[in-house]
């Protein structure tokens, strides 16, 4: 039986692309479902190239009903990754999922996180407190922002120089390269 995961994403949706690709022919683990919070989320159309199913919610559908749960239930969801997910996950889907739902956030936790700390945001702060490091925080998630067990960490070098894109870039590769394995990992080790 393949494990099959949800992403949740709220915009461009490349880290999705990542690992949607990494899990194309899978023995074990299948992307079955993207859900997204915007309707205009680059996210949605790379779901349509790969032939996944994808759903759009709002936020009344999310936090007052069971709309979402009943969609994770009826695609056979056993696992989410959320990926550049902007809304915090309701209490009741955390505790669905628990220990099934795993974040990445674009910075060393526990600096740089929290509610409104997301995308250019983060490198910007990185940048303005003139970190040398920066890096990637994979976490599982809880009912707060950026707040859960964290899984796995990587860093990379900020230098003085560099501007928020710059170190956006370097993070982005550092996204790429782990957080598809990160997920087969933990699905492989909770199995
Ligand atoms: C990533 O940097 C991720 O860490 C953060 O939001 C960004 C999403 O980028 N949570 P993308 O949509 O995957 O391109």
């Amino acid at each position: 039986m393949k494990t099959n995961i949800a992403i949740f994403a709220s915009g461009n949706g490349s880290n999705a692309e990542e690992i949607i690709k990494y899990f194309k022919n899978h023995d074990y683990v299948k992307v079955a479902l993207i859900l997204s919070n915007n309707p205009d989320a680059y996210v949605l159309k790379r779901a349509e190239n790969h032939k996944i199913p994808h759903y759009v919610f709002d936020r009344q559908q999310l936090y007052k009903t069971k709309i979402v749960d009943e969609i994770l239930r009826l695609n056979g969801i056993d696992f989410i990754v959320l990926a550049g997910f902007m809304w915090l996950v309701p209490e009741r889907l955390v505790k669905a999922f628990h220990n099934r739902m795993i974040n990445i956030h674009p910075a060393l936790l526990p600096k740089h996180g929290g509610k409104g700390m997301y995308g250019d945001r983060v490198h910007k702060a990185v940048v303005e407190n003139k970190e040398k490091e920066s890096g990637i925080t994979i976490h599982w998630v809880n009912e707060k922002y950026d707040e859960g067990d964290i899984i796995f960490q990587a860093k990379c070098k900020v230098s003085p120089s560099d501007t928020p894109a710059d170190v956006a870039a370097k993070v982005h590769k550092l996204e790429y390269e782990n957080y598809p394995k990160i997920i087969e990992k933990v699905i492989t080790e909770n199995q």
